[in-house]
């Protein structure tokens, strides 16, 4: 089978992608540098998969360790997930988010050209849209960069575009993740954010396990059902098939393609206290706040064409998400820390 190297592997959807690939029978090289991740993953991964994890530890903007990686292990495919991630840090520090995003997708490409390695999966994310003008979202929307974090992805996007059109041996898949939520069944991995967590459902979670004392809600006057931002929250292991039904298709045939990972649905920030509550048998103590800078009223996805043309669709709903979450979080109050 063939072999696939992901970037960013000890990371939250990395990890996750690491077992379903290895479910399906890829033979998975694993690199990290664990800027934003901990090695604790590698142990809970081999407990999970029976398998001792290949791992190079590695940054990807280091092109000679990079070099060694691909003539070590001469990979057919590359899962580009390394790249820093917080909306709010990248306003604060943008130089840090290019060097590394961009930097090292750059990098990473140049490698992958050097070794003749024409076949990449992107993780792209639903910020490209900015401001959605039309609900549900095709990949067809127009395109804008609101923040430095979704101007990388919108980049990284168009340095793959143009690479494909340089060469046509490139091959790309471009996933754009909705919100991406829960854990593995097992308990044993799962979202483990550094600090005061940015998205809601970690924070929602660190409410329920008592480390947080109560969730604010930004802002209850958006044009939605009940107020509160709407959002696409899609199972984190409904993702990591998306990435193995894309490598599929692009060691199945020769088209590049981008599409939504979303479930079509989308639910309020009080539809997932609810639902965290009773999944958790926990309460989730809020209060309403100002509105978020740059925060959209609603987005979620349509996602017919990754049905179409991938043959995947999302299958868990709000309620498990929810319950794999919290069996994570509960089963690990400090996350790796511990
Ligand atoms: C969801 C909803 C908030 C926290 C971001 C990035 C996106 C991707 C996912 C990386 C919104 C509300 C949140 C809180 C709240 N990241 N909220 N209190 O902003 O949709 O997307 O994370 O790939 O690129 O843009 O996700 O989880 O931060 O917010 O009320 O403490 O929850 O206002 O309505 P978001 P989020």
């Amino acid at each position: 089978m063939p072999t696939v190297l992901l970037t960013g592997a000890a990371g939250y959807i990395a990890s996750h992608t690491w077992l379903a690939l290895q479910s399906a029978g890829y033979e998975v090289v694993g690199l990290d540098n664990f800027s934003n991740s901990s090695p604790l993953v590698l142990e809970r991964l081999a407990r999970l998969s029976g398998q001792t994890p290949v791992f190079e530890q590695a940054d990807v903007c280091d092109r000679t360790a990079l070099d060694a990686v691909f003539a070590r292990h001469q990979p057919d495919a590359v899962v580009h997930f390394a790249a820093f991630k917080a909306v709010g840090e990248s306003t604060a520090k943008p130089l840090d988010y290019y060097a590394n995003n961009i930097g090292g997708l750059v990098s990473t490409l140049q490698t992958m050209q050097a070794h003749g390695c024409k076949r990449i999966v992107f993780s792209s994310s639903a910020t490209v849209y900015g401001q959605p003008e039309r609900l549900p979202l095709t990949e067809d929307a127009a395109l804008s960069a609101v923040n430095p974090y979704g101007a990388t992805k919108l980049m990284g996007e168009t340095i793959l575009r143009d690479l494909g059109a340089a060469d046509p041996l490139w091959q790309t898949a471009c996933l754009r993740y909705f919100n991406p939520v829960g854990a593995h069944e097992s308990g044993q991995i799962g979202e483990d954010p550094r600090g005061i967590p940015n998205n809601l459902m970690p924070y929602v979670a660190q409410v329920a396990v008592g480390r947080r004392e109560a969730l604010q809600v930004f802002g209850d006057d958006y044009d939605t059902p009940d107020g509160t931002g709407v959002r696409d929250y899609i199972h984190v292991c409904d993702l990591a098939e998306g990435h193995v039904a894309a490598l599929r298709f692009l060691l199945g045939g020769s088209e590049s393609i981008t599409v939504n990972l979303g479930t079509g649905r989308g639910y309020s920030v009080l539809d997932v206290v609810r639902a965290y509550e009773a999944a958790s048998g926990r309460p989730v103590p809020y209060r309403i706040v100002p509105r978020r800078p740059g925060d959209v009223a609603a987005c979620y996805a349509d996602p017919a064409l990754a049905r179409d043309k991938l043959g995947w669709q999302a299958r868990h709903d709000l309620q498990r998400m929810c319950e794999d979450s919290w069996r994570w979080q509960s089963l690990n109050p400090d996350g790796f820390k511990a």
